[in-house]
Formats: C-alpha cells, structure tokens, sequence
C-alpha cells in the first residue's frame, strides 16, 4: 500500500478507506490512542490500538517521539477532538526513542520556553509551534517567488562572495582562503592580506541590490532572494548575522511607484499566508492569545495575530516624510515629557523608541517613512531637489519596526559620482555600477525585505531567532 500523508488523510476524509501512514508519536494514551504526527499538518490523526490484540513487544516501543508505519480502517470519530481516527491492523515500530532520553527533551508535552528549544536543534521542528512557523516560512517564500513570477519579474541570482560593500556600512564578514595558523607575512611582519582570495579583497554580500540593478537597467523587473550578511554585533530580537532578503528592482519606477510596489506586495503576502496556512496561522492566533493573557495590559497587543494580517491587507499605510516626522515627535508626549532616551532632532537616524512610537502610538498603522537626510543614508539613493535628503523609505510595521528599507536610485552619472567622492568609494572599484549610468541610464528603484522580519509579522513570533531554522547571531554557529 501507499502511505498518504496525514495532511491529505484529514482533508479527503475517506472514511471507510484502508490507508497506511508513516509518521512520529506525539502522544500514546490509555494504551488505547496514539496521536501520530508526520510534518505535513499540524493536526494529528488519532490511531486507536486494539491492545488486547497487539504484543507487549510492540506496545511497549510506541512511546513519544517514534517514528512508526500504521495502516488501518480510516472511520468517523466518536470522540470529540477530531473527526475521523485510524482504526489499526498493523503497526511497526520504525525507529524507537527511549522514553527516558525523551522526558529531557521538548517532546516532553509541558510548557517549554523559546529559549530552551532553540538549544534543541532537531526536535524544535517537531514541536507544533515551530512545524507551524517553519511551514509558514516556506509559504512565505514560495508566496514571494508567485508574486514576481504572477507580475513578470525575473529572479536574479547575485554573488555571495564579493569585493563590494553595497551599504557602505563596513558590516562585512571577509572571505578568505588564507591559512589561518599559517598566513603569508609581510616583511614588517604582518599579514599579508593581498594574497586573499586568490589576490583580491572579499567579503560575504551584505546586499544583491547593486548587481540587480546592472540586470533592472536590461531586463526591466528582477527580484533577488537569497542569503545576505551583516558583521553588526547586535544581539537584539531582530538581528541576525546571516538573514534572507528579497530585493525588487525596476527600471523607470520612481519613490512613488516603489511604495505602491511594497505595499501590494506585503499585502499580498499576507493574504497568501491566511488563505493557504489556515490551520497553522489559526494555531498561532491562539498561542499568542494565551501568551499575552500572562502580561501586564498595558503590555498587550492591540490587535491578535489574524487581525495583524487583516491590517496589512486592507493595504492602509501612512505615509510620512521624515521632516513630518521629526516634527511630530517634537509634539509627542513622550518627548514632552523626556521620555525618549535618544534625542529627536532634524539630521539624527531615528532611534527604536521613535520608530515605535510612529507606529505604535501615533497611527496604529504601518508607516512609510520617505525622504531621509542623506547624511546617514547609502551612496546610491537619488539626490532630492532640497540637496539634503534623499528619495529613500523605510517601511516601518508594529512589533517588528524596520521591515523594508528601499530607495530611487541616483541615475544621474556626475551626481553619483560626486557621492561616490563624498563616501571615499573609489571610482575604479564600481566602474562596473557607473556603467549603468552610462549606456541609456534611466529613473529605477527598488527595495529590500528583511525575509525573517516578514515571517516574524506573519507568525507572530517576537524573537528573530524562531522564525530561522538556524539562527547565525554573534558567537553562534554551532548548528
Ligand atoms: O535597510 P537595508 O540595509 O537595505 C538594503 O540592504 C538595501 N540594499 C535594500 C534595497 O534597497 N535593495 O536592509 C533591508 C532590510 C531591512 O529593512 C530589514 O528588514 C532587513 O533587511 N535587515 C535585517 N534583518 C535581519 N537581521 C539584520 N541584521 C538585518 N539588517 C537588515
Ligand atoms: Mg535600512
């Protein structure tokens, strides 16, 4: 017989129907019910064991987490909780796991802590909270990739390894293949560095967006999604050294356009994810629900998970200049009453505690912030009229803050130069990006999503660290 999965088993209902499944024991009672669990729902079948008829060898192995092979009669269930069951003929034990080995792990069915199963690298995928997240991460991919493909965009594989330091930010992990116990030295003694990767500096890509814009100014609409960078040593709840990122990038679109692009975008995401990941979305609305009921209401979320999402699909965005919103916080309580621990005034980057603010307090809503000085914004968005700003926006959402950072990008050669002057980046090192500029230049922009801040809102999970399946913070890359 063929094994169907129990996805597919609870979907069809063909009671009546002889099926085999293969899947992990989550829970054996009353030596009578065995709740299986194979990865591809995050609902059990119920096995019902005739135990008169079964040998002790055998009963004694279904213990949690083992993996077993039951095929059976699928009938209509009596008992509340589910609506069919498995009535068994045939069981086998698979792969065994020694009960007391087991009681030490998170398959232990008690309250664990977030923290204590991300030390459990292999069974925190069999757990329902993280099945859920880690099956939604793949729907948010796969959702990302339909979306340009539906629109006609072309996905542009860009280099991991690179000479080119696309934020200018110097948060680069270096590549090399020198001998490190062993490296070539210099006459004073030193390192000699030169000899890297084979005679060039490199280092891991913190962004594709460079790259996607040689192939936006010849192939019209390109996306990149792949691994990016940063050697920032934040240990913070939305930082990871090596995260996803999507990178959209469109010939002729201006700020505007680009802000029309994230927002369908985003919203159409979320909507994928309620309607394809019912079952898991539904589980994790709950979660959050019982969660929150243990904090201060004060501390509460306004709107549970499914709201959240409901929020970003009825599209409603405020959109703001950052001089509006230097100006608003100027008249924030908050301010009023120097509750900001950084100060607000024009020329600063805005800080957590502001974006927070925006979002949380004073709109309720997503915010897209446009307009940044260009003091502390990145060489390549387009200079505005005021010679002070640039067309950039940051996509600020509640609880997750920065999750999309974007901009038009400067198509005017001299201009761009004259910032690559300003930023001590060395003509001769992006002859290959000024080129773009060169042979038909043309307005463009784009923007990047932060991969796991995207699954982070659409789970609603609050720590960067769970929406990975494994995490690269400082210090950790055990597993
Ligand atoms: O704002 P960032 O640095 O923008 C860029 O890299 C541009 N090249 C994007 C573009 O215009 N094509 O990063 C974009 C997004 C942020 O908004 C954030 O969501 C995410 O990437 N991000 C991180 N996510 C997790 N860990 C980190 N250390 C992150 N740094 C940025
Ligand atoms: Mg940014």
């Amino acid at each position: 017989m063929k094994r169907t999965e129990i996805a597919t088993v609870l979907k069809e209902e063909k009671i009546g129907e002889k099926i085999l499944i293969k899947g992990w024991v989550k829970a054996f009672r009353s030596n009578r019910f065995i709740q299986v669990n194979d990865g591809s729902t995050i609902n059990n079948i119920q096995a019902v064991l005739d135990f008169e008829n079964t040998d002790e060898a055998t009963i004694s192995k279904i213990n949690t987490a083992a993996a077993v092979s039951i095929s059976g009669e699928l009938i209509a269930s009596e008992g509340k909780g589910q609506r069919v069951e498995l009535i068994i003929e045939q069981i086998e034990i698979l792969g065994e796991a020694n009960p007391e080995e087991v009681s030490k792990t998170v398959m232990q069915p008690k309250k664990h802590s977030l923290e204590f199963l991300r030390e459990q690298a292999h069974l925190r995928f069999r757990t329902n909270t993280f099945g859920a997240v880690f099956r939604i991460r793949h729907g948010v991919s796969f959702a990302i990739h339909k979306y340009f493909n539906d629109k006609g965009y072309f996905y542009i594989h860009t280099p991991i390894i690179t000479g080119s330091d696309a934020e200018g930010a110097g948060e680069m992990f270096r590549v090399t293949n020198l001998d490190a116990k062993n490296p070539p030295l210099k006459d004073d003694g030193s390192v000699d560095w030169s000899e890297d990767f084979f005679g060039k500096e490199t280092n891991l890509t913190v962004s594709g967006q460079l790259e996607a814009e040689l192939a936006a100014m010849a192939l019209g609409k390109v996306y990149t999604f792949g691994p990016t960078f940063r050697a920032e040593n934040s240990n913070t709840a939305r930082h990871l050294s090596e995260f996803w990122m999507i990178e959209p990038e469109v010939a002729f679109n201006d700020l505007n356009d680009n802000m029309d692009l994230a927002e369908d975008f985003l919203s159409y995401i979320c909507k994928y994810i309620l309607e394809n990941f019912a079952d898991d979305v539904a589980f994790l609305n709950e979660r959050e629900i019982q969660e929150q009921k243990s904090k201060p209401q004060n501390e509460r979320n306004e709107l549970t998970l499914i709201e959240r999402l409901n929020f970003v699909i009825a599209n409603d965005f405020e959109r703001i200049t950052y001089t509006r919103a230097i100006e608003i916080l100027h008249n924030s309580k908050p301010y009023k009453k120097k509750k900001f621990k950084y100060p607000v005034e024009w020329g600063i980057d805005l800080q957590s505690e502001h974006e927070r603010f925006l979002v949380e307090k004073e709109f309720k809503k997503p915010v897209i912030i446009t307009d940044y000085p260009a003091s502390f914004k990145a060489f390549y968005m387009r200079q505005n009229e005021d010679g002070k700003t640039v067309a950039a926006m940051d996509i600020l959402f509640p609880g997750i803050g920065e999750i999309i950072g974007g901009s038009q990008r400067e198509e005017r050669l001299e201009v761009l130069k004259e910032k690559c002057a300003a930023f001590n980046i060395a003509e001769e090192d992006v002859w290959w990006y000024l080129d773009t500029r060169k042979f038909g230049t043309a307005p463009h922009a784009g923007f990047g999503l932060g991969f796991e801040r995207m699954v982070m809102f659409v789970t609603g999970m609050t720590n960067i660290r769970d929406v990975i399946p494994f995490p690269r913070t400082p210090k950790k890359a055990e597993f």
